[in-house]
């Protein structure tokens, strides 16, 4: 298979259209056998309740060239029970958790020309998402459906690489105390949209959410979960109700422990403490590990000694360990690694 000519090392995470697409629709009460589509366009009713009540959720995935030559994907089971988790919340019908697999199989295989080869940097980002179709006026749940599955290669979600961000602390909440914070519904997101927006704006890379009850302990980011370093080498994330369960901040937890010897606390995280810790990083899909350099709380700066020069030490190693199992260099646990060509 001949690889796209495109110029690997210099993408952005941006959306560039690929050969096919998956779609399956529900309707009623079974969904259909699915197919792939060069269609790019959804055309719905203009009362769909997706438009009218944000009835939309969605994963991200990668597929990834390893050294050996596969293409491979990443722990996609545990994104097929978290888009389940999200399906139920919302009151969608779970797309099946194996055929959300072998959708992934099937649109990673047909758009294989665009998985960047080895080393290039880049990987094939997926985007699976599901949305009520079907027209609804008074407030309730749709009963039709659309899962769809396109792909797109990406570079880094950060411009600079692994150059170390600022973020700010955030006056705005993404999530509220027993919300949706903990799914990965397209309404978070546009929670996040004015933050993001205006952190910009302001020179921040991005917004740190509080706890949106009292607003003293550390939540996540708009697109990614947060990892700490502290000096006496632990790792420490962050834990709430009202975070998405990043499959990436799950993974670190294991390698630290498992593959680097460290000692793991996943805890509620306070605001106050940040200014012991010796290296802060994003962790997510798209974010891989970004190391933070900074975070400003109204003013006052928060500073980790890793510095605002490059990725801390121990990030490094954590970045080492996770892309090296992702790209076929070091062996990985049991059942991480699903391989697609
Ligand atoms: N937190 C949020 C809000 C996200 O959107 C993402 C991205 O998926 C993550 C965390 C990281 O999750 P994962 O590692 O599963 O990609
Ligand atoms: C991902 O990491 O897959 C996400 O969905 C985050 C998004 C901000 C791109």
């Amino acid at each position: 298979m001949e690889k796209k000519n495109l110029d690997w090392a210099n993408l952005g995470f941006g959306y560039m259209q690929t050969d096919k697409r998956y779609v399956s629709n529900y309707k009623d009460g079974a969904w259909d056998e699915g197919t792939l589509t060069e269609d790019t366009n959804i055309t719905l009713n203009e009362c769909a309740c997706v438009f009218q009540y944000a009835q939309t959720i969605f994963e991200g995935l990668k597929a990834y060239t390893t050294e050996d030559g596969h293409i491979v994907t990443f722990r996609p089971d545990l994104n097929a029970s978290r888009l389940a988790d999200s399906a139920r919340r919302l009151e969608m019908p779970v797309f099946p958790e194996e055929r959300f697999i072998d959708s992934i199989k099937q649109v990673v295989t047909a758009n294989a020309a665009y998985v960047p080869p080895y080393g290039s940097g880049a990987t094939l980002y997926i985007r699976p998402y599901m949305m009520g179709t079907n027209s609804v006026i008074g407030v309730k749940p749709a009963e039709e459906y659309q899962y769809r599955v396109f792909t797109t290669p990406v570079g880094p979600y950060f411009k600079g690489g692994a150059k170390p961000l600022t973020i700010r602390v955030s006056d705005f909440d993404r999530a509220a105390p027993h919300g949706t914070g903990d799914i990965k519904a397209g309404l978070n997101y546009a929670m996040s949209l004015h933050a993001i927006v205006s952190a910009h704006k302001e020179g921040y890379d991005e917004n740190m959410y509080l706890d949106p009850g009292t607003r003293t302990k550390v939540e996540e980011t708009g697109g990614a979960n947060f990892v700490f370093i502290t000096k006496d080498n632990k790792l420490v994330t962050p834990k709430s109700d009202s975070i998405l369960p990043s499959i990436t901040r799950r993974s670190l937890m294991y390698v630290a422990e498992h593959y680097l010897g460290m000692t793991v606390e996943h805890r509620e995280v306070y605001l106050d403490e940040l200014k012991d810790f010796a290296e802060a990083g994003l962790c997510g899909t798209a974010a891989v590990i970004s190391p933070v350099g900074k975070v400003v709380d109204h003013g006052r700066e928060i500073c980790f000694p890793s510095g605002m020069a490059e990725m801390g030490p121990v990030t490094k190693k954590l970045y080492d360990t996770l892309t090296g199992i992702q790209m076929g260099r070091i062996e990985a646990p049991e059942g991480w690694i699903y391989r697609i060509l």
